[in-house]
């Protein structure tokens, strides 16, 4: 792990031709993450396999790097956010790259899976760096804003060595702990939620025009259901599988099964596309099959041959 003296030498030896920060990716999303920089008057120095994509930021003052080998010479942090894990591990292997990693905290704000990360970190160290593992909750226009969610996990000293530059991106930056699989795995169950949300609400858009209504009635639908009403009932399927008692429930999975079957045949008559209530009978019914009919909903994805958990 690097000392404070080991950083604080590191930024002074490297601050003769050196930015505050180097970032590696200048998609939508790494370029919304270089424009809070400058907003703020960050020195940055920046790197894209496609130059044009980063002319704009050049521009605005951003330095950019002859190549990726100069681009992590010119920061002791590097924070990258490419299209994924793999894209990363073969543009920092390069021996012109790797070589020079030691001594320096990467950033990796791309998303990916725990595992990716655990294995990335590990790597990482090998190489003598140190690294944080970030997940970005919002889209590149909020990047920036009080509202900008990034978590971040790994070792909370080399955070806290970060922390003040990266708020500039994210009003709600937030350590998650030390384990450096937290902020994927976080990233990934919020993923899961917003698919589930995102995928109920273009079907619900289907059965507004398949019944020649506007599609923005799902808006109201939404409002009347209120975000806490939805809130409470996760939070009661959530303390139901803490505790795996899914009696006396609010929902059954028989009623559950009844809504699906009718969303389902409503989807059929209409002839419109079935894969979501398809979806949503199939994982019912399981249940059903696995005799949980009168159980709470929150019983639904139980692997089979756990039954006894009940
Ligand atoms: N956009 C969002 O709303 C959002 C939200 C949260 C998290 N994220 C995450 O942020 C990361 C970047 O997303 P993005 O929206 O910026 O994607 P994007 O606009 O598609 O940018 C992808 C970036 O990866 C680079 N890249 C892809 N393949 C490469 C390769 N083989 N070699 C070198 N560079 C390569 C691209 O370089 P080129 O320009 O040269 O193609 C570009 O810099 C992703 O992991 C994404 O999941 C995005």
């Amino acid at each position: 792990m690097l000392t404070d003296l080991d950083f604080n030498k590191n930024v002074e030896l490297k601050n003769e031709a050196m930015s505050e920060i180097t970032l590696i990716g200048m998609g939508s999303m790494g370029s919304a993450l270089a424009r809070a920089f400058l907003e703020e008057d960050h020195q940055i120095t920046i790197w894209n396999r496609t130059k044009s994509k980063a002319d704009p930021l050049v521009k605005k003052g951003a330095d950019f790097a002859a190549d990726l080998s100069s681009a992590v010479n010119s920061s002791p942090i590097i924070l990258i956010c490419l299209k994924d894990y793999q894209v990363t591990n073969d543009l920092l292997s390069a021996e012109s790259v790797r070589s020079n990693l030691a001594g320096r905290i990467i950033v990796q704000l791309s998303s990916g899976t725990p595992d990716e990360a655990r294995k990335l970190s590990d790597w990482i160290n090998e190489n003598g760096a140190e690294y944080l593992d970030g997940t970005i909750s919002v889209y590149p226009p909020q990047i920036g804003t009080g509202e900008a969610a990034i978590l971040i996990s790994g070792s909370e000293k080399t955070f806290r060595q970060c922390e003040k530059l990266l708020k500039v991106l994210a009003g709600q930056l937030k350590f998650v702990g030390e384990p450096i699989g937290g902020a994927a795995a976080h990233g990934l169950a919020s993923g899961s939620v917003l698919f589930g949300a995102y995928l109920g609400a273009l079907h619900a858009a289907r059965i507004c025009q398949a019944e020649g209504l506007d599609i923005k009635l799902i808006l109201n639908s939404l409002e009347s259901a209120d975000l806490a009403t939805f809130n409470a009932a996760v939070l009661d399927m959530l303390e139901r599988i803490e505790s795996k008692n899914y009696d006396k429930p609010e929902a059954s999975i028989e009623t559950g099964t009844d809504g699906a079957r009718v969303l389902l045949e409503h989807a059929r008559s209409m002839g419109i596309n079935t894969d979501f209530p398809d979806c949503a009978f199939k994982t019912f019914r399981e249940g059903i099959e696995m005799g949980f009919q009168k159980k709470d909903m929150a019983a639904l994805f139980l692997i089979k041959g756990k039954i006894r958990d009940l």
